[in-house]
């Protein structure tokens, strides 16, 4: 049994003896994950934008998004994706005004329309965030992700071998948010099953330590167990001595990133999946995984027992959320992390 493939990259063993690089670009604010990026970014938004009352969210998104928006009271409207993840761009030019948030998430590592939304934002004087959770390295025109939107974030650990962590970046002068942070935190419980997951030999088949999920976003549901601003919400010191280390490793990991991507669109047949933006990978691309849509239920639920049998973690994707396209739903994500070669992993 050869180890299993999963849509994050393991954590390396050895990254907990490095000790982290001296000079720091810190043009950012560190946060343990991407949900506490988002609420610290949107709790600065209110103080600073006190007529902004309500955030239009596409609605093919994670749950985990939606938590730090209702902590933060901001209503949540949604804008319509389709199959290819276009979005609707009807609903926001007739409804977004001066009080409005839109975020804006650049899905598995494509870019958005970002020559809408900035038109979008010169016209109706909204804010912006751009969601790089999926995009830590994509750039758009030559410019980085980062640098979109009012507001930027991203989620390290989906990308690279961290255990936690988050960089939220202000693009807007306005807010220029001082605090900088911060202490690095020990490990918490769901860390060290991660650590303890990458001790795990591959003979060994049980999942140890499996990590609880959100599940379907419930506005009347506590979530604390997934998001808790009274505990610590720096990143781990792990993760934090290791990360920029990875963050400089860009050109690699997306090659290899790029490959696998491209492997799935060959292997994976299309008489069973509609294909998702094949034709916009460029190499201003990393992806995060290789998304499509299976034909029916029963083609979802074959490829999903496929994945088992061969140690491979596919998932089906997103907030089910009601007026989501209902092939959207069936969306499944197959890995491409840069520390797997999946071409060598189907012919083993
Ligand atoms: C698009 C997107 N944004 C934000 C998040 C939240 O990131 P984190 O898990 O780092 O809080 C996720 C999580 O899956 C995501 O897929």
């Amino acid at each position: 049994m050869t180890s299993k493939i999963t849509i994050s990259p393991k954590f390396n063993l050895m990254d907990i003896f490095r000790m982290p690089i001296s000079k720091r670009n810190n043009n950012y604010h560190l946060y343990k994950s991407g949900r506490y990026s988002l609420y610290y970014a949107l709790e600065n938004i209110k103080k600073i934008f006190k007529e902004i009352d309500t955030i239009y969210v596409p609605n093919l998104i994670c749950p985990q998004v939606l938590i730090p928006i209702k902590e933060n009271g901001i209503a949540i409207k949604y804008y319509n994706i389709d199959r290819n993840l276009n979005f609707d761009k009807k609903i926001l030019l007739d409804e977004i005004d001066d009080k409005c948030i839109v975020l804006v998430i650049n899905y598995f590592g494509f870019p958005s329309d970002w020559e809408f939304f900035n038109n979008l934002k010169k016209n109706k004087k909204c804010l912006l965030i751009s969601d790089n959770c999926h995009a830590i390295f994509t750039e758009f025109k030559k410019k980085s992700l980062n640098e979109y939107g009012d507001i930027s974030f991203n989620s390290l650990r989906k990308i690279i071998p961290t255990l936690s962590g988050s960089q939220l970046f202000y693009n807007n002068n306005n807010l220029n948010i001082m605090e900088k942070n911060i202490n690095p935190r020990l490990p918490n419980k769901d860390e060290l099953k991660l650590i303890f997951r990458s001790l795990k030999p591959d003979f060994i088949k049980k999942n140890y330590g499996t990590i609880e999920q959100v599940g379907e976003f419930d506005y009347s549901k506590n979530y604390s167990k997934f998001f808790n601003i009274k505990k610590n919400t720096n990143i781990d010191i792990f993760s934090n001595n290791i990360f920029e280390k990875y963050l400089s490793n860009e050109i690699t990991i997306k090659k290899k990133r790029i490959e696998n991507f491209n492997y799935w669109s060959n292997f994976l047949p299309s008489s069973d999946f509609h294909f998702i933006n094949i034709d916009k990978m460029s190499s201003e691309v990393c992806p995060y995984v290789f998304p499509c849509i299976p034909k029916s239920t029963e083609i979802m639920n074959k490829w999903l027992s496929w994945s088992k049998i061969k140690n491979i973690v596919v998932i089906n994707w997103g907030n089910k959320h009601e007026f989501l396209d209902k092939d959207l739903k069936r969306i499944l994500l197959f890995p491409v992390a840069h520390n797997f070669d999946i071409a060598k992993s189907l012919v083993r």
